[in-house]
Order: structure tokens, then sequence, then C-alpha cells
């Protein structure tokens, strides 16, 4: 039988473990993730989120280790997406609690996705609960990552509950940030910030301000994805603080695509122009590469360089996917141009530059374009470009 695991003198972790998700709404997962549930047991025994509806029979399981789940009288719901609230409608109908507690847009939300009366009672930032020996108050994080998403705190045991945020997507057995492997974990939790957080990190940076004026100081943040932090909480809400406040870095990433191996040598000749020029430059085929590790790469750059062959003068449909993904996670700071070949139509070419625009990239030269195979001169045009975008990286780092 699946069991709960103690984290805490009052709290056990009831959640699930994901070994083998690949594709998480079109975010590569490639070591997995976890749906973490927690099991608040004082007098009025609270369950904090739930799972994947798929999950649900693990969930049930690992409560029922430890208490008859109809002994639970209270559920809170920290976030409506489906990953954590799933199994919500089944999880009430087996428990029948007294309060199932949401933020207002959670109200919104879980009506929008299950149409039926979960009971549901709104609260707000500064609300409270009486859990039984200890008191839950409610810190609302409106877009980390959705409208509705909100934090709970457990007072005496000075635990974060903080869903979405500070989590990564890592499938682990071992429960705590000292059991993992900082070499690995670092990746996946600078990945997730990367495609999921990325766009609000303004809110972020004005969210952990507003937090430590509240003087919180958790002794363990325990997120709903990947591993709780018991060691050193401090140290992912500084990753946060480092990655929201996207400082210019002198790295470059160049995103591309090929048909026949001509952008290819042009995303070559690009890059060690910024090579030469002392610019850390990554070149990322969208043949070999998917649209989450391209994000990851970007995440800390400052240059994005987008070349693409024209199809059926089209750019290539790899390149409209990654651009479409890249463009929605709103990275600031960048400076950028754009490549590619093609044989009688270079206007897709010139098209994306026009992408780079309406993504806030700050277009620093025209598309360099190659009629079919690049001829010395086009190299050297694409070599010339890498050492401009080093140069203006150099200034702008400074
Ligand atoms: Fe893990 Fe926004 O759901």
């Amino acid at each position: 039988m699946l069991q709960a695991v103690k984290i805490s003198e009052k709290v056990y972790w009831v959640g699930a473990i994901d070994w083998n998700i690949r594709d998480f709404h079109g975010y590569s997962t490639k070591r997995g993730t976890t749906y973490n549930a927690y099991l608040v047991l004082g007098e009025k025994p609270t369950l904090i989120d739930t799972v994947k509806k798929e999950f649900y029979g693990e969930m049930m399981e690992r409560i029922q280790s430890v208490i008859d789940p109809q002994k639970i009288e209270i559920i809170i719901s920290n976030h409506s997406e489906l990953d954590h609230s799933g199994a919500l409608p089944q999880t009430v109908a087996a428990v029948q609690p007294k309060e199932v507690y949401v933020s207002a847009m959670g109200l919104k939300n879980l009506t929008g996705h299950f149409h039926q009366d979960l009971h549901l009672k709104v609260v707000k930032t500064g609300d409270k609960i009486d859990v039984g020996g200890d008191t839950i108050s409610f810190v609302e994080a409106r877009m980390l990552h959705w409208p509705d998403s909100m934090f709970s705190y457990l007072e005496k045991e000075n635990i974060l509950f903080s869903n979405d945020v500070f989590g990564m997507h890592y499938a682990t057995s071992n429960l705590f940030d000292d059991e993992n492997d900082e070499r690995i974990w670092l990746t996946q939790a600078e990945k997730y910030y990367a495609n999921i957080v990325l766009p609000y990190s303004d809110i972020v940076l004005r969210f952990l301000d507003q937090v430590k004026k509240m003087g919180l100081s958790p002794k363990m943040i325990a997120p709903d994805h990947g591993f709780i932090w018991r060691k050193d909480p401090s140290k992912i809400v500084s990753l946060y603080e480092k990655w929201a406040t996207q400082a210019p870095k002198n790295k470059a990433v160049i995103v591309y695509d090929t048909m026949w191996g001509s952008t290819a040598q042009m995303a070559s000749q690009i890059a060690d122009g910024l090579r030469a020029g002392g610019t850390d430059v990554k070149v990322l085929s969208m043949h070999s590469n998917d649209r989450s590790k391209v994000a990851l790469e970007l995440l800390d750059a400052s240059a994005l360089i987008i070349g693409s062959p024209v199809l059926n003068s089209q750019i290539f449909p790899s390149m409209a996917d990654v651009l479409c993904y890249l463009k929605g996670l709103r990275k600031k700071g960048l400076i950028g141009a754009a490549f590619g070949s093609y044989g009688w139509n270079g206007a897709p070419v010139d098209e994306l530059t026009k992408t780079l625009e309406s993504m806030q990239v700050e277009v620093v030269a025209p598309a360099v374009k190659s009629p079919f195979v690049p001829d010395d001169n086009v190299k050297k045009s694409c070599w010339e470009l890498g050492a401009l975008i080093s140069q203006k990286l150099a200034e702008k780092v400074k």
C-alpha cells in the first residue's frame, strides 16, 4: 500500500509521482514530474491541493495510510489548473469536507472546469482559518502563474505551501532539497522558470517584496511540483530574484531550422562571429531541440538570432512553432536579427524580422538572406552579423 510521507510534526506529503510524463502541455518533461498534495493532521484534518485526475487513486491510498479520508474536514485548492484540481471533484465526493477554500478566481475557474457545485468558499489575502491546533493564512499570488494562484501558510509549523511557484518538473522519490543532486535539479528549476514563470517576472519581483514585507520566513517551502525546500528555502527564492531580474548577459542564442543545410551554414558563420567577439553562443537547430529547451537557453541570454529556410512561401513550420511559443514567454531586453536561405521568394525571411519586432526584440540589422546555398559574400555577411551583435552585447553588459 502506498504510504504518506511525514514532512513535519503534523504535515504529510500525499501526492503522486508521474515518472513517465514526457510532454506537459507542450513542455518537454524529460525527467517526469510530481503532483504534490499535503495533509495537515490537526484537529481539523486539512488537505492542501489534490493531484491530476489519473492519480486520484495514488493520492487517496497515501491519505488512507494515515487517516480515514472521510475525517478530512477542510480542502484548500491553491490553484485550479487541472494537474492540481483534476482529482478535486472525486475527492470532494469521497471525503465530503465541511469546507473547500479557494481564491475568487479559483471559484470562477473551477466552476468553468467542472460545472458542478463543489461548495467552494472564497478566501483572500490576509484571511485565516483554524485547522485545529494551527492556523492557515492565505496569500493570493495572482498571475503566478494563473489569476487564481494562491499560497497557504501554516503558521505554527512555519510552512509555506506555494503551489506551482518554486517548483520544477522533476520526478523524484527524494522529497527534500538536501536529498537531491543540485547538478540535476538546478537545470530543471531553471527550465521550469523559463517555461512557466518567465512572462510574470515583474509580478514575481513585486510578490517577493510583498512577502518579505509580511515578515514571512518559512522554515519549509512546499511546492506542488518537484521536492520540498527544507535545508535552505532561501536558495530558490534567491534564484527566482535572479531569473526575474533578467540582467543583461553576454550570451546569444541562435535558433534555426534548415532544409538542405544552407541556413545551417549561415548559423555557423553567425555563431563564429559571435564567438570571435567574446560572446557565449548557443546554436539550437529545431531539428534536434524542442521549444522548452530553447526557452531554457534564452532565459539568461540577451540576444536572439533566428533563421529559417523558405518552404512554399512560408517560414519553416518548426520555426513558426518555436517563435509562437517564445513570443508568449515575453523575454525582456533582447537584441536580435534574422537570417535564412530561399529559392525564389526571400520575403518570408524578412517576415522573421517583423516577428522579432512583434516580440519587442530590438532588431540591430536587416535580415541576411541567401539565394539557395550561401556563397562567400553571404558567409561574410553572416559572420559580420555575429560580430556586430557581439559588439552590441558587450556594450549592453558594460
Ligand atoms: Fe502545476 Fe499551473 O499547474
